[in-house]
């Protein structure tokens, strides 16, 4: 961080909905690195407000509702305490945990709204949509299905094709019809207020060029959406489920604010806002908000999942220069996605892990540190259990826990249990002290930049430095023939635990805590918002912090390994519910058959038997991979975007068949000269198709 612009940090992560619990894919994407980054900047000394709560109003909640025959305010009382409890149970440190039914947050988006209403930034635009006669109301989004005008999936939303990912209005939809009553829908007129970020294309894409050091995943969406070009969008919604139109605005207009309320992104973000306030006004300071939201000398970072992408790096940074009072954002580090066991994540087919589930079952630390080193932070990254218990088991107990509790029986035995003097240093000795010091800062800088599989990495590389130390240095020998070396070993040990107290407190909160117990190290800065006297902090931890005979507290296990039934029964638990979840079979349809085509418009594809000769991942790309297939009569170059499930070593030496007659593509800056046929199954995973013939075969 840029120590001369900025004083202060807020951090904000995504507003979950408060229609279902959290699940392992939510950590991952915004909570937890989140959580890593204030709490590493707490550690520092810095100045740090982090700002989250439930998003309860919209589309999502209100469909929750009436699925299941209740009031929407009674799914998001159900849902905001569980989600607020497991959060707080799992570590994840907020300053404030707000939700946007509250008062403030209505007060404050309306707020909002009339300000950018009287700038005379809206455009308001009347049209016909979609409104169902029976229900009597509107039908946004969700509550209409139909036929998609581009692939003919006969169950696309009103907003999205999930089919073919198009993105739709309700009026685009062939053979509408009502998710509430199966009514079909009539044309009425009504209007509404339009975001004009068309004509905001050019001052995002200056912003945005500003900021050329966010992360590549993130950039590239962005790119991507101003490419298409900016539409307008609306910012109203006709649904009895969200902060109402202010009367007064809709009134200066001559329009009717009855039934309207603002669309749930537009108020979601400014929720941030609310919160903050709402926090200030809990300190007793109620203008306290301001500086972190007002003053430029705010370092104002989004922590978020990839679907919100535009939402944090276009929308809701274009209401911000609209408003004109904000800071925008720093940094928006959004990651992919999480999947499970292989699969992706979903909660529908019940193929999910829920924290209060998994809770019941393990300490919050473990699954904190295993997420922590598979973060989906450039590609999507896969959880499973096995890979959890593999990496408890042989990282947090044999590497981590084993130093700690070999160091401390040690100094136990034969330091009577206090901090031994070092004398007379060897090499060794001053080698590994000179390394620790390297390691607060390498450390940090890989959490500054959001690198936090880095981080974690870095933090468990000192332990594994401790345990070969103590194996090279063999205290139980020097026992016996140098009790000095002897106690140098327990020393220098002990001195690396005290550092691995505060470098672990971000991934590790609660066995961080447990081993300064053990260590009777008092004095270190909470990471957490809570009040303490605390000095010690993250660059401490480059020097020696216990001094000679300092009085230690018992060695404990500090992680225990998980064994095999254990595990199989999370497996199994998970297998058994997806098993069972209704909506499985349904969940995911088959691709609908595209028209009917003639013999000749077949017999004008070339397909052809080949061999896979070579393949390698294609440098800078996550999807592709280079191809060198054998046709027999001659060889191609084939691009074919299957690196994110496909190993080039798997399919190496693998009969496929090609499309050999289309025209060369260039991709990457290499040209593809052909196509591999791939059959993708409703999951999305892709099999090559395969032909047992004489490579040069004609496939008809
Ligand atoms: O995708 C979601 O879960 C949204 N509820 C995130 C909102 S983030 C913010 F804008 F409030
Ligand atoms: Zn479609």
């Amino acid at each position: 961080m840029e120590a001369t612009r900025f004083e202060r940090i807020l951090v904000t992560a995504a507003l979950p909905y408060a229609n279902g619990p959290i699940h392992i894919g939510h950590l991952a994407g915004a909570y937890l690195p989140a959580d890593l980054y204030c709490r590493y900047q707490r550690l520092k000394g810095r100045d740090v407000l982090f700002i989250c709560g439930s998003d309860e109003l919209g589309v999502a909640i209100l469909m929750r509702a009436l699925e299941e025959g209740t009031t929407p305010q009674a799914i998001v009382d159900r849902y905001h305490p569980m989600i607020r409890e497991s959060f707080a149970r799992f570590g994840i440190s907020f300053d404030y945990y707000g939700r946007t039914t509250s008062p403030v947050h209505f007060e404050t988006s309306q707020d909002f709204f009339r300000r950018l209403d009287a700038q005379g930034f809206f455009k308001l635009k009347t049209e016909k949509q979609l409104y169902d006669p029976e229900a009597g109301l509107f039908l946004a989004d969700r509550f209409v299905r139909g036929t998609c005008p581009v692939c003919g999936y006969e169950e696309a939303y009103g907003d999205q094709c999930e089919r073919c990912g198009t993105s739709l209005s309700p009026t685009d939809l062939i053979n509408p019809r009502s998710v509430l009553s199966k009514a079909t829908p009539e044309l009425r007129e009504t209007t509404h207020w339009y975001l004009p970020l068309g004509d905001w294309q050019e001052r995002l894409e200056a912003w945005i060029a500003t900021h050329p050091e966010w992360k590549p995943n993130v950039l590239g969406q962005v790119r991507s959406w101003l490419q298409q070009g900016l539409r307008d969008r609306a910012v109203t919604r006709d649904i009895p489920w969200g902060v109402p139109v202010p009367e007064d605005v809709a009134r200066r207009h001559g329009v009717s604010a009855e039934g309207k309320v603002l669309y749930v992104w537009f108020d979601a973000p400014i929720g941030y806002i609310s919160a903050t306030r709402e926090w200030a006004q809990q300190q007793g300071d109620p203008e306290a908000w301001r500086r972190y939201w007002q003053d430029k000398r705010t370092r104002l970072i989004h922590f978020i999942g990839k679907d919100n992408i535009v939402f944090h790096c276009l929308m809701f940074p274009a209401m911000l220069m609209m408003h004109g009072a904000f800071v925008l954002p720093d940094n928006v580090p959004a990651n992919e996605f999480l999947n499970l066991e292989g699969k992706k994540l979903s909660t529908s087919r019940g193929w999910a892990v829920w924290l209060h589930e998994y809770l019941e079952t393990f300490p919050p630390d473990l699954l904190r540190y295993v997420l922590t080193t598979m973060l989906p932070e450039t590609r999507d990254a896969d959880f499973s259990w096995k890979e959890f218990q593999q990496r408890v088991n042989a990282e947090l107990a044999d590497i981590l826990g084993n130093f700690v509790y070999r160091t401390l029986t040690f100094a136990q035995r034969f330091a009577e249990g206090k901090v031994p003097p070092l004398r007379n240093p060897r090499p060794v000795d001053a080698a590994v002290l000179a390394e620790l010091a390297s390691y607060p800062e390498r450390i940090g800088t890989a959490y500054e930049q959001f690198r936090f599989r880095e981080a974690v990495q870095e933090t468990m590389n000192l332990a594994r430095l401790g345990n070969k130390y103590f194996n090279d240095t063999e205290p139980w020998h020097t026992r016996k023939t140098d009790p000095q070396a002897c106690a140098n070993t327990i020393h220098i040990s002990l001195q690396l635990c005290a550092a691995l107290s505060i470098l672990l407190e971000p991934v590790l909160p609660f066995a961080a805590a447990r081993l300064r117990q053990m260590l009777r190290l008092e004095g270190v800065r909470a990471s957490t918002p809570e009040r303490t006297t605390g000095t010690l902090g993250w660059d401490d931890a480059a020097r020696p912090l216990l001094a000679e005979g300092h009085v230690l507290g018992n060695p404990e296990i500090l992680f225990s390994k998980i064994e095999d039934d254990i595990i199989n029964q999370q497996i199994a638990h998970l297998e058994q519910r997806a098993k069972q979840t209704p909506s499985q079979t349904n969940a995911t349809p088959y691709a609908p058959l595209k028209p009917e085509i003639l013999y000749s418009d077949f017999d004008r594809l070339d397909l052809r038997v080949g061999i896979v000769q070579k393949a390698e991942r294609v440098p800078k790309s996550q999807k592709l991979l280079r191809l060198e297939v054998d046709l027999g009569f001659e060889k191609r170059q084939i691009l074919a975007g299957v690196a994110e499930q496909w190993a080039p070593e798997a399919l190496e030496g693998r009969r496929v068949v090609v499309v050999a007659n289309l025209q060369p593509r260039r991709l990457m800056g290499l040209e593809s000269q052909g196509m591999l046929l791939m059959a993708e199954d409703r999951e999305g995973r892709l099999v090559p198709v395969t032909a047992e013939s004489e490579p040069g075969a004609v496939v008809r």
